[in-house]
C-alpha cells in the first residue's frame, strides 16, 4: 500500500507570541510553544479553524510550569526559539522542526524529505534518529522493552488472548522516550484516535503477488528515521528534552497528571476470579484464605454477581443480601470489589437503562438514534461519557453498589468492547458530545476508558466523600493515570506472559501508569501450582497485585494449589505485606512527582549498555532489583547485577559485579531479588490485612556503601484511608546512615510527625553487607550489650552473625531521635 504524505511547503509568514511563534504555510499553521525550559509543543493544524471539529485534549491538564524564559530570531530560512535547555529551530523553506541541545546536538529533527504533513488518514510526522537508539514507553504493549524497529497501531482493543504479535490493546498512550545511551527525549503525541507509529522497521522486500494484501496502517520509513502519525486532522505533540529519562517520564507525567494516592489496602494482595458465584463461593474463598494463613484485602466480584449483567444490580438469587455478606467480609478483613461494564442492557423494564434513555445520556447513531451493540448482557447502549451529564448520572447510579457496602470498581469492557460487529468496538460514526457540538467516536474512541473512569472519580466523591476510591479499569489512554490504576487485561496462564509481564508494566511505568499490574498466575487457560508460585512470588513486587482466572479454569487461589505452592504464595504474599512501608512511600512520590515505581533496569542505570534493552529483571523503586524465574522446572538463572554490591533481599547474602551476570541459585521457594548497595529498606509487620494490626518497622535493613557515604529513606505514613492526607495529615520517618571516618557508622531514625502522627516502634536494624565485629555499640548514648545469639534481639543488644555478614541491633524504640553510634 502506498502511503502518501503531503509534507508542509514553505512557510509564507511568521507571527511572533511570548513564548512561541504561529508559522503560516499554503496548507497549515504550524505553532510552536515553549511551555517551560525543556517542554515544547509543536501543533500543525489545517488553515481554517472551521475544519476542526476534534475534542479537547482529555489528556493533557495544566501542568503549572513557571514560564520560561524564551529567546528568539527570525533570519531569511529559519526561525529560532530557545529555552535555558533547548532551541527550536524551524527551517522555513521547506518547513521542518528540528531540537537542538544546548551543546547544538539536533535530536528530534524532522527527517529533511518530509517532516510534517497530511495523510490520507489525518496528520504524521517523519523524524530522525541517531543509529542504536532505543524506544521505550507506548503505553500497553506485548513484546519486548525496547520498541526499536517495531511499527504499531494504538486503537484501544479488546484482544484475547494475546500473544507478542498483537498490535493494539486495551490502553493506547502515544507517548514514547527515545534514549540514544547517553541521553534522552520524549515525544506525547496527544490524540484519543486512532495513531500509529513506525519507529525505524526496516522496509519490507519489495513483492509481487496477486494476493489482496490490507493497507498498512503507517507508512515504511528510510533507515535512521521514525514516523508518528494520527487519525485527526492536526497534529498536537510535546517534545521533552529530558535530557535523563527520570527527567522525561517526570515531564510527561507532570503534563499528564499524577496518579491518587490509592486506600492502603489497594497495595494488599487482591483475589478475583470469573466469577465467585453464588455468595456461599464468596464466604468460602474469603474463609479458606484466613484458614490457609494467607493475607488478602480484595475479593471481586465478577459479572456474575449482576442480575442478567444489568450494571448496578444484584442477582437476587444467588446475591440476596449482598449488605450482609459485605458488612461481614468487612469484619474479616475484605474489601469488596465489583466489575462496572459500560454497557447497559437495552431492557425497558430495567430503571438503569429506562433512566438513561429519558435523560439521553448514551452514544447515538448518526440518525440521532441511541446507538446499540452487543456484550455480555445481549444488546446494551453505552453511555456517553464525553458529556458530564452522562458521567453525573452514571457516577450517581453506584448509589446500589456503595451502598451494599462495594469499595472498589472493576471498570471493563471500556475499550469499549462490542461483541456485534467485527471490529469488536464502536462504529467510528457513532456520536459522542453535546447536541449541536457531536464529535464522532473515532475521535474519542481511546478515552472512552479515562471518561468512565473519571465518572467513577465523581462517584467516589459525590457517594463516599472521604474515602479514597479504588478504581481499576482496563483501557484507558494518555493520563489514565490520574483516574484510575490499570492491569493488563486477558493474558494467559503462559509462562511467556510471566515474562512479558515485565516489560509491558515496565513500558506502562515509563508512560505514566504506575500503578500497574497483571492478573497472576495468567487468565485464560488453566495455570499449574507452579506457575502460579513463580508468578506469586513476581506479583509481591509489582503495584498491583491481583490473582485473576477465567471461568472454567482450574482454581488458581492460592489456598487451592497444593504443597510447596500453597507454602510459597503464603511466603511472599506476606513478604509482600511486610514491603508495604517501602511500597507505600514509592506510590507516594510518584503521586508526587510521577517518580514510576516499577521500572526497567535501564530507568536506573542508564550509563550500563547491559541493561539497555534488559527486560527479565526490574527495579522497584531505586533499591530492590527482582529477577523472576520464568521457566518451568528453572532452579537457578542469570541475573543480571549491574555494578557493585548486592545483597539478596531474604538471605542478605552479597553479590559483588563487575557489571556482568551471574548465575544465581533460585529453588522453588526464592525468587531473586536484591537490595542495592547504599540503601536503606524498611519492612513493616505481618499482617492478614492493612489495619489489622498497627504498623510497625520490625527491621530495617542498612547497606551501606563500601568507604564514605551516607544515605536517607523517608518511609511515608498517613491513614491510609481518607482524603486528609490532602489537607497535611500525614508524616515521615527519617532514616538515615552515615559512615564520615573510618570506623564509624551513623544511624539515626526520627519522626515528622506534622499534623498525623506516625510514630512506629521499631525493632530490629540489621546492617548488612559483611561488616566487622564492632568494638562499641551505643544507642542514644548508652553502651548496647553484646548478645550470644540471634534469638536475644527481641531485647535491646546487638548481635553480630560472622556467616551471613550481618550486625543486628534489637532497638526497640519509638522512632523518635534515636541515635546509633557504631565503632569498628
Ligand atoms: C473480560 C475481562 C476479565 C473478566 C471477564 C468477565 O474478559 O478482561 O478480566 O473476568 O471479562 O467479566
Amino acid at each position: 500500500m502506498h502511503h502518501s504524505i503531503d509534507s508542509l511547503g514553505s512557510c509564507s509568514s511568521v507571527s511572533w507570541g511570548s513564548n512561541g511563534a504561529m508559522l503560516t504555510t499554503s496548507s497549515a499553521r504550524v505553532g510552536i510553544q515553549a511551555l517551560s525550559h525543556s517542554v515544547v509543543r509543536v501543533r500543525m493544524l489545517p488553515p481554517s479553524d472551521e475544519d476542526l471539529r476534534l475534542p479537547p485534549s482529555f489528556a493533557v491538564i495544566e501542568p503549572g510550569w513557571p514560564a520560561p524564559a524564551v529567546a528568539h530570531e527570525e533570519m531569511t530560512d529559519y526561525v529560532r526559539i530557545s529555552t535555558s535547555d533547548i532551541t527550536v529551530r524551524v527551517q522555513k523553506h521547506p518547513l521542518r522542526v528540528s531540537f537542538l541541545r544546548p551543546d547544538g546536538m539536533p535530536v528530534a529533527a524532522d527527517s529533511p524529505a518530509h517532516g510534517m504533513g497530511w495523510t490520507e488518514r489525518g496528520a504524521g510526522c517523519y523524524k530522525r534518529f541517531a543509529p542504536g537508539t532505543h524506544f521505550y514507553g507506548f503505553g500497553e504493549r506485548t513484546g519486548f522493552l525496547d520498541k526499536q524497529r517495531t511499527a504499531m497501531t494504538l486503537w484501544n482493543s479488546d484482544v484475547n488472548p494475546h500473544t507478542p504479535g498483537t498490535d493494539s490493546l486495551y490502553v493506547s498512550i502515544p507517548f514514547f522516550i527515545a534514549f540514544s545511551g547517553r541521553s534522552a527525549y520524549g515525544i506525547y503525541m496527544d490524540t484519543a484516535a486512532r495513531s500509529a507509529f513506525n519507529m525505524g522497521r526496516p522496509r519490507f522486500m519489495p513483492w509481487t503477488s496477486e494476493i489482496d494484501l490490507a493497507p498498512l496502517p503507517y507508512p515504511e520509513v528510510d533507515p535512521c528515521e521514525y514516523w508518528f502519525g494520527t487519525d485527526e486532522k492536526r497534529l498536537d505533540y510535546y517534545f521533552f528534552a529530558g535530557p535523563t529519562i527520570p527527567d522525561v517520564v517526570r515531564a510527561y507525567s507532570d503534563l499528564t497528571g499524577r496518579m491518587q494516592l490509592p486506600p492502603l489496602w489497594a497495595l494488599g494482595y487482591h483475589q478475583c476470579r470469573f466469577s465467585y458465584c453464588p455468595e456461599g463461593q464468596v464466604r468460602e474463598v474469603a474463609r479458606a484464605m484466613r484458614e490457609a494463613d494467607i493475607p488478602c484485602d480484595a475479593i471481586y466480584l465478577d459479572i456474575d454477581y449482576m442480575d442478567g449483567f444489568r450494571v448496578f444490580t444484584f442477582n437476587p438469587k444467588h446475591f440476596p443480601n449482598p449488605a450482609r455478606l459485605m458488612s461481614d467480609l468487612r469484619k474479616d478483613g475484605f474489601n469488596v470489589v465489583t466489575i462496572v461494564d459500560p454497557g447497559v442492557k437495552t431492557d425497558s423494564s430495567y430503571r438503569v437503562y429506562r433512566q438513561g434513555r429519558r435523560r439521553r445520556v448514551f452514544v447515538r447513531r448518526p440518525d440521532g438514534r441511541t446507538y446499540k451493540g452487543r456484550v455480555w448482557p445481549g444488546v446494551v447502549a453505552y453511555p456517553d461519557f464525553a458529556r458530564p451529564a452522562s458521567r453525573t448520572w452514571w457516577a450517581d447510579n453506584h448509589k446500589a453498589l456503595f451502598d451494599a457496602g462495594v469499595r472498589g470498581i472493576w471498570n471493563d469492557m471500556n475499550e469499549p468492547s462490542n461483541f456485534a460487529i467485527d471490529t469488536g468496538t464502536l462504529d467510528e460514526t457513532a456520536l459522542h458530545g453535546e447536541p449541536g457540538a457531536e464529535i464522532e467516536h473515532a475521535y474519542v474512541h481511546n478515552a472512552y476508558g479515562n471518561l468512565m473512569s473519571q465518572a467513577t472519580q465523581e462517584a467516589f466523591a459525590r457517594l463516599l466523600p472521604n474515602t479514597r476510591p479504588f478504581i481499576i479499569t482496563r483501557a484507558g489512554c494518555g493520563g489514565i493515570q490520574r483516574h484510575a490504576c490499570v492491569w493488563t487485561g486477558d493474558n494467559s496462564s503462559w509462562w511467556e506472559h510471566l515474562l512479558m509481564t515485565i516489560p509491558m508494566c515496565c513500558n506502562m511505568s515509563l508512560s505514566g501508569v504506575s500503578f500497574v499490574g497483571a492478573d497472576v498466575g495468567g487468565f485464560m487457560d488453566s495455570a499449574d501450582p507452579e506457575l502460579v508460585a513463580r508468578w506469586t512470588q513476581m506479583g509481591a513486587f509489582m503495584p498491583l497485585f491481583r490473582s485473576h482466572s477465567m471461568i472454567r479454569s482450574v482454581p488458581q487461589e492460592p489456598y487451592a494449589l497444593g504443597e510447596p505452592h500453597t507454602s510459597i504464595c503464603r511466603k511472599y504474599i506476606k513478604l509482600r505485606y511486610r514491603l508495604l512501608p517501602y511500597m507505600y512511600t514509592l506510590i507516594r512520590q510518584c503521586a508526587q512527582d510521577g517518580t514510576p515505581v516499577m521500572r526497567p533496569m535501564v530507568y536506573d542505570f542508564p550509563d550500563d549498555s547491559a541493561t539497555h534493552a534488559m527486560y527479565d529483571q526490574f527495579m522497584l523503586g531505586p533499591d530492590i532489583m527482582v529477577a523472576p524465574v520464568y521457566l518451568p522446572g528453572a532452579v537457578a538463572r542469570p541475573v543480571y547485577f549491574p555494578r557493585g554490591r548486592w545483597a539478596h533481599l531474604e538471605t542478605g547474602q552479597i553479590v559483588e559485579s563487575m557489571g556482568e551476570h551471574i548465575l544465581v541459585q533460585c529453588p522453588l521457594d526464592q525468587i531473586p531479588a536484591y537490595l542495592k548497595e547504599g540503601s536503606i529498606l524498611p519492612w513493616g509487620r505481618e499482617m492478614s490485612y492493612v489495619g489489622q494490626r498497627e504498623q510497625e518497622l520490625e527491621v530495617i535493613d542498612i547497606f551501606p556503601s563500601a568507604g564514605m557515604s551516607e544515605a536517607v529513606f523517608s518511609v511515608y505514613a498517613d491513614d491510609g484511608k481518607t482524603l486528609e492526607y490532602k489537607d497535611g495529615a500525614f508524616g515521615f520517618i527519617d532514616i538515615s546512615y552515615s559512615v564520615r571516618e573510618p570506623g564509624r557508622l551513623m544511624l539515626t531514625i526520627a519522626s515528622r510527625d506534622k499534623s498525623h502522627p506516625c510514630t512506629m516502634d521499631v525493632g530490629v536494624v540489621r546492617i548488612l553487607g559483611g561488616s566487622e565485629m564492632p568494638k562499641r555499640v551505643m544507642l542514644d548514648g548508652t553502651p548496647l550489650p553484646q548478645a550470644a545469639s540471634r534469638d536475644e534481639l527481641d531485647r535491646r543488644c546487638f548481635f553480630r552473625d560472622s556467616a551471613a555478614g550481618i550486625l543486628a541491633l534489637g532497638l526497640h524504640v519509638p522512632s523518635r531521635h534515636v541515635v546509633a553510634d557504631i565503632r569498628f
